[in-house]
């Protein structure tokens, strides 16, 4: 490990320099409050590194994303949903044996505790599926004990994956009044998602392989995304020793937001707004530029990714497929394209490096697989739990580490004396 130079105050300090397996390059500021006094300011955290971590590698210039040391594009085409939580959460792609067993497991415990129907009964029907989501989860720890050992968590984990897709789907069934359709356990993951879904009691409701395919590659692309905003939710609420469920549920409340996972459904409601607008999607492009507008091209930039986002481009390509596999033609399509070219040729995304990110073709399929709007954020939270629960192991395990507590610049007032009320 090599060194760096720090001169501060006309005092030099030696700060060790750490670099990753892929050859990042990190000033280790450990001990720079303790030699100095001094700390770092990175509002944002853009050029902060939080952890050391294995899980997943991205290079933001090279448009390069790994999912342990696997490239994307290999994983998204030739792997399964179940596969990839099983690589993101245990380190390793599961044989033939451990992958049945995990997908047997994750069959056996998609059923919710019986009284949890009566959470449901408390929403409005207007209620966001993402807030029902986050208290929900939240919830399923008051079924289920912390986990004192490896098997208990590991039990956790299995039931967290498994039933977080039942709450989702049952938040939809929610939302458009029909009755809840049960998890069966002679399906996959996806296919058993689909089937809670979009089954009816009154009839018999076969998943539509086409479907099967599109959700089982939408979720793959959003299994993991190293330290985005959701996921050092989940590492900063862990870090106080809180349970993997509540570590979650916060989570889940972080990717709701617009900037970040609740992008997806803002961008459909954009090309929405630019279609019944014309289609002026030039119109758009300008009020993005300017600044007064308050407007912003959802689904375009990324923090990390100043090149293509590997995942936009397979959804593009897969938005193409799965509209045509299901006889779809959606005006959105066209509008997005153009949008995506013009800016790819403007200076002010050009100069920006703006491109379009996982969130901007995404909601096109879901739209085509009549997924509603407001559940597109909630698979992208199916997606990522994966994810999630890896980062938390991974923090967990970490024998140096400890609760996450960042420091400030003060910028308010310095001392001065209480005034009462008579002299105010
Ligand atoms: C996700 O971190 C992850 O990995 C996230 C994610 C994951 O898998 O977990 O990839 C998922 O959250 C994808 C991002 C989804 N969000 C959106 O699509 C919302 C629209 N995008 C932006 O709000 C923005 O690009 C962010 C939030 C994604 C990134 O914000 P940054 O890194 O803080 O960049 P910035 O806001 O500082 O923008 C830099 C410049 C600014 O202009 P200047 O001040 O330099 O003149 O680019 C401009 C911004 O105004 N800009 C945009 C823009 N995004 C940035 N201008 C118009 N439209 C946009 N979408």
């Amino acid at each position: 490990m090599s060194n760096s130079k720090l001169d501060l105050n006309g005092q030099e300090y030696e700060l060790p320099v750490i670099v990753g397996t892929e050859g990042e390059t990190a000033v280790d500021v450990l001990k720079l409050r303790a030699k100095s006094g001094a700390i770092t300011f990175d509002p944002g955290y853009g050029n902060t590194g939080s952890c050391a971590s294995a899980i997943t590698f991205i290079d933001g210039e090279k448009g390069i994303l790994r999912y342990r040391g696997y490239p994307i594009e290999q994983v998204a085409t030739a792997a399964s949903f179940a596969e990839v939580c099983y690589l993101l959460v245990y380190g390793e792609l599961p044989n033939r044996a451990e992958y049945e067993e995990f997908r047997d497991l994750l069959a056996r415990h998609t059923l919710l505790h019986e009284d949890m129907k009566k959470f449901f009964e408390g929403y409005s029907t207007m209620a966001h599926p993402m807030a029902i989501l986050s208290s929900m989860v939240g919830a399923v720890s008051t079924y289920y004990p912390s986990a004192e050992s490896d098997e208990d968590l590991n039990l956790n984990i299995i039931r967290l994956l498994a039933k977080t897709s039942t709450i989702a789907a049952f938040s939809y069934k929610k939302s458009i009044g029909q009755p809840f359709v049960y998890p069966r356990n002679d399906l996959s993951y996806t296919e058993n998602f689909l089937h809670m879904m979009f089954a009816v009691p009154a009839e018999t409701y076969e998943v539509p392989p086409v479907l099967d395919r599109a959700l089982n590659l939408l979720l793959i692309l959003h299994a993991d995304h190293e330290q985005n905003c959701s996921t050092s939710t989940v590492r900063m609420v862990g870090s106080s020793e809180a349970s993997l469920f509540a570590s979650i549920s916060a989570g889940i409340s972080a990717l709701s937001g617009p900037l970040h996972g609740g992008a997806n459904q803002k961008v459909i409601e954009m090309l929405e707004k630019i279609r019944q607008d014309g289609g002026d999607y030039q119109k758009y492009m300008d009020m993005a530029k300017d600044k007064s507008s308050g407007f912003r091209l959802m689904g375009f930039g990324h923090r990390v990714y100043k090149n293509f986002d590997p995942r936009a481009t397979l959804l593009k390509e897969a938005a193409d497929e799965v509209l045509e596999q299901l006889g779809v033609a959606d005006p959105l399509l066209d509008i997005a394209r153009n949008l995506e070219d013009t800016a790819l040729k403007d200076d002010y995304f050009v100069e920006r490096k703006l491109y379009p990110n996982v969130d901007f073709y995404s909601g096109i399929i879901y739209r085509a697989m009549s997924i509603p709007t407001e559940m597109f954020t909630v698979l992208f939270a199916l997606g990522r739990l994966p994810g999630w629960i890896a980062h938390w192991k991974e923090m967990r395990s970490d024998p140096d580490g400890r609760i996450h507590r960042p420091r400030q610049v003060y910028v308010g007032e310095t001392e001065r004396d209480f005034v009462p009320f008579d002299k105010r």
